[in-house]
C-alpha cells in the first residue's frame, strides 16, 4: 500500500480512539494509524490484551504519538475510560473480533476498550475481522444486528483469502477503505448533515406455509437509491427493508434493518420513528396476510378450489402519520393505475404525508423492477411532473424537493 497518496480531507483535528482487538488483522491497524495521523487526526489507541500478542503497543504509541492503554488497571487512573469516552469525536474499533462484538452487544466491560465503548458519547464505528465461519455464525449475526440497532456504524468485511488459509468473507476492510469511510463520515459540509432519515424499502413477504408466501414485484431499488442520495448529502439513514432484489447500499451513514413481514417492518419503524426528522415510506407493504399460516407445506387436496382467510396488515405510514410530531416530515409513494392524481391527493391527506410521489403504471419505464421512474411530486397545493429518468436521478429530485420545501424551512 502506498500511504503517500492516500489522505482524507475531513479528518484534520478529529479526535479518534482506535480500539484494536486480538485478530491477526491487527497489523493492518498500524497502517491505519499512520493514515489517520497523516490525515491530521489525533489518535489514541487502546488494545485488548490478546491484541498485544499480535502487535506491540510500542508500535501504536510510536505511530500515534500517544500512550496506548492495554489494560483496565495498569498505569492509568481509575476513570480514564470516562475521560477517553468524552474526549473522542469517534470510537473506531478495527479489527473488531467476534469476542469483542459479543461483549459490546451485551454491555460486558471486562477490559478498557469495552469500558470506553460504554462511556463514549461519540459515534462508534466497527470494522469486523474474523474467519468466515465465525462471521456467519448466528451468534455473530445476532450481536451485529443488536449493535446496529444500538446505532453502531459498520464497515463491511471484505472477501478474499483469510489468514486461516480459507477463502471467503471476513477480512478486515483495507486501511485505505476504512479511511475513506471515515472521510465520508466526517464530511460535515453536506447540506443534510444532522438530519436523521427513516426509509422503508422493498416488498414484504407474508408466510403461507414454509415454502410459499404472499408478496409483490417490488425490488427496493427506489428506496435504496433514496437511502444512498440522503446519505451522500450528509444525512444519517435508517433503512428498514424487506427482502430486496437489488444490491444493498454500502455507506457508513446507512444503517440497515432487514425485516420480512409487514408486522416486523411496523415494529422496527415504530421503534425508530421518534429518532428521525424525516421518514420516507417507499416500501410496497403487503396489505394482507394469512389469518393463520401453516407450519407444514400445504398439499393438494384434489378439490377444485382452495380458500385462505386473509386479515389486514398494519398501515405503517398511516399509523406513524398519526404520531407525527411538529417538524417531522413524511414522504409517501403511490402506485396508481387510474384516476392517479386524485387518488394520490387523497392518500396524501389520509396518511398525513407532506409529499407524495406518484408513479403511474400507465407510464412506460415507471414503477416496479426497472432502473427508471417517471413520477409526479404532489403536495397539498403543488403538482410537479418529472421526466422519465433513472431511479437515482429521481431520488436526487425527491431529496432536493424535500430539502427546499421542508428542511430549509424547519432550520
Ligand atoms: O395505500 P397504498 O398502499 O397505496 O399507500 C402507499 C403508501 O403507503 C406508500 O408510501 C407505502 O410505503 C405506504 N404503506 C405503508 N404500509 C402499508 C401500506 C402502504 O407504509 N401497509
Amino acid at each position: 500500500m502506498s500511504s503517500q497518496a492516500i489522505l482524507a480531507k475531513n479528518l484534520k483535528g478529529k479526535k479518534i480512539i482506535l480500539g484494536v482487538c486480538g485478530s491477526i488483522a491487527a497489523y493492518k491497524s498500524a497502517l491505519l494509524t499512520r493514515l489517520l495521523i497523516r490525515s491530521g487526526a489525533e489518535v489514541r489507541v487502546c488494545m485488548t490484551k490478546s491484541a498485544t500478542t499480535f502487535v506491540s503497543p510500542l508500535t501504536f504509541s510510536t505511530l500515534s504519538k500517544n500512550k496506548v492503554i492495554t489494560d483496565i488497571s495498569k498505569n492509568q487512573d481509575w476513570n480514564d475510560h470516562v475521560e477517553w469516552g468524552l474526549w473522542a469525536d469517534l470510537l473506531l474499533i478495527a479489527p473488531a473480533t467476534a469476542n469483542s462484538l459479543a461483549k459490546m452487544a451485551n454491555g460486558i466491560t471486562d477490559n478498557f476498550l469495552t469500558a470506553v465503548y460504554l462511556s463514549a458519547r461519540c459515534p462508534v464505528m466497527i470494522a469486523p475481522a474474523m474467519d468466515l465461519d465465525m462471521w456467519k455464525h448466528p451468534s455473530t449475526l445476532r450481536n451485529l444486528k443488536r449493535l446496529k440497532e444500538d446505532g453502531v456504524h459498520t464497515i463491511n468485511v471484505e472477501k478474499g483469502e483469510l489468514a486461516s488459509g480459507l477463502s471467503g468473507e471476513g477480512r478486515l476492510a483495507e486501511p485505505e477503505n476504512i479511511l475513506n469511510h471515515l472521510d465520508i463520515f466526517f464530511n460535515q459540509s453536506k447540506k443534510l448533515s444532522g438530519q436523521k432519515v427513516l426509509i422503508t424499502a422493498g416488498p414484504t413477504q407474508e408466510k403461507i406455509d414454509p415454502v410459499r408466501y404472499i408478496s409483490n414485484h417490488s425490488t427496493g431499488k427506489m428506496g435504496v437509491a433514496l437511502a444512498e442520495v440522503f446519505a451522500r448529502e450528509g444525512a444519517e439513514v435508517m433503512l428498514v427493508h424487506g427482502p430486496l432484489s437489488t444490491t444493498l447500499p454500502d455507506h457508513p451513514s446507512i444503517l440497515l434493518f432487514p425485516v420480512t413481514t409487514a408486522e416486523e417492518m411496523m415494529n422496527k419503524c415504530s421503534e425508530l420513528h421518534s429518532k428521525v426528522n424525516l421518514a420516507v415510506f417507499a416500501a410496497a407493504v403487503s396489505d394482507y396476510r394469512l389469518k393463520k399460516s401453516s407450519e407444514k407445506k400445504l398439499k393438494k387436496t384434489g378439490a377444485d378450489g382452495m380458500s385462505m382467510e386473509l386479515i389486514q396488515n398494519p398501515d405503517i405510514a398511516s399509523s406513524l402519520g398519526q404520531s407525527k410530531t411538529p417538524g417531522q416530515i413524511h414522504i409517501g409513494f403511490a402506485l396508481e393505475t387510474d384516476n392517479e392524481e386524485a387518488n394520490a391527493k387523497e392518500k396524501l391527506h389520509k396518511k398525513n404525508f407532506d409529499l407524495i410521489v406518484l408513479n403511474s403504471l400507465k407510464d412506460k419505464g415507471a414503477g416496479f423492477g426497472g432502473d427508471t421512474n417517471k413520477v409526479s411530486l404532489i403536495t397539498q397545493n403543488n403538482v410537479q411532473k418529472l421526466e422519465l429518468k433513472s431511479k437515482t436521478e429521481t431520488a436526487k429530485d425527491i431529496v432536493s424537493f424535500a430539502y427546499q420545501h421542508f428542511i430549509v424551512k424547519n432550520k
